[in-house]
């Protein structure tokens, strides 16, 4: 946001009742424990079914994106959705152009080998039968209403963050999606009608599972909390 026109000054109260709320301990656990257990099922799907996907849902988990923190409140990020066929099929088509150069010399060897435990290749159906594609946009710089330009702090890691909030909100909706980075995706832009300042980051597959669907196991394989973590 451009801050000298949505600057708004002061402080204001932590509401305990629409913001931050104590929890007694129990109820802490309980909710740790079952929201790990719900994320637990989240799993990066590639075999989608066409049935279209509910607009206001994916609104109100772009929303629970849009709340995420990010450097100095700028929110860096745009969401471009895509549902029509024909820009669908040209997303594919531009993408099977990078993933075949990728997958057929450009990538290095020790990076083919440690996606051969997924399965994937260079064909990408999913990117015209999935329903909806999200492609995420990470915005350099801000422009104000005169054209000028002001910079955005910590850009990868906001759009981060909202992107990983987005899966999340998809996944507590019920929603699947699988994260699809084309590299380079700069083709995005166009199709997406998005200016050049913006960089397309992700592209998000969202939808349903294909009856029958399968999921490889070693995606699935988490390291556990002591590789992940560690108390000081
Ligand atoms: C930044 C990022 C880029 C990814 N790019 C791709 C991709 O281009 N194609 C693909 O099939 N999966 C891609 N994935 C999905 C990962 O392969 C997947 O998350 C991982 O195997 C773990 O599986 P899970 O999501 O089911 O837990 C990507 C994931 C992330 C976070």
């Amino acid at each position: 946001m451009d801050p000298t026109v949505t600057a708004s000054e002061g402080v204001c109260i932590l509401d305990p009742l629409t913001s931050w709320q104590e929890l007694p301990p129990e109820q802490m656990r309980e909710r740790a424990a079952a929201f790990l257990a719900e994320m637990r099922r989240r799993r990066t799907v590639r075999d989608f079914d066409s049935r279209p996907v509910p607009r206001e849902v994916i609104e109100n988990c772009l929303l629970a994106a849009g709340t995420a923190p990010s450097g100095a409140n700028q929110q860096p990020w745009f969401f471009a959705l895509i549902t029509d066929a024909a820009r669908k099929r040209r997303i594919r088509e531009a993408a099977e152009v990078e993933e075949r150069a990728f997958y057929s010399g450009r990538a290095p060897q020790e990076w083919i080998e440690a996606l051969a435990p997924l399965g994937t290749d260079q064909d990408k159906p999913f990117l015209e039968e999935a329903p909806l594609l999200i492609a995420i946009f990470a915005q350099k710089y801000g422009v104000r209403a005169d054209g000028s330009r002001y910079s955005h702090y910590y850009v990868p890691e906001s759009v981060g963050i909202a992107t990983g909030m987005l899966i999340t909100a998809l996944h507590h909706a019920g929603l699947v999606a699988l994260t699809h980075t084309p590299s380079p995706m700069g083709f995005l832009n166009e199709i997406c009608e998005r200016p050049s300042s913006e960089k397309p980051v992700i592209l998000l597959v969202v939808g349903y599972p294909k009856p029958g669907c399968r999921v490889p196991r070693a995606g699935g394989v988490k390291k556990p909390l002591e590789a992940i973590a560690k108390w000081l």
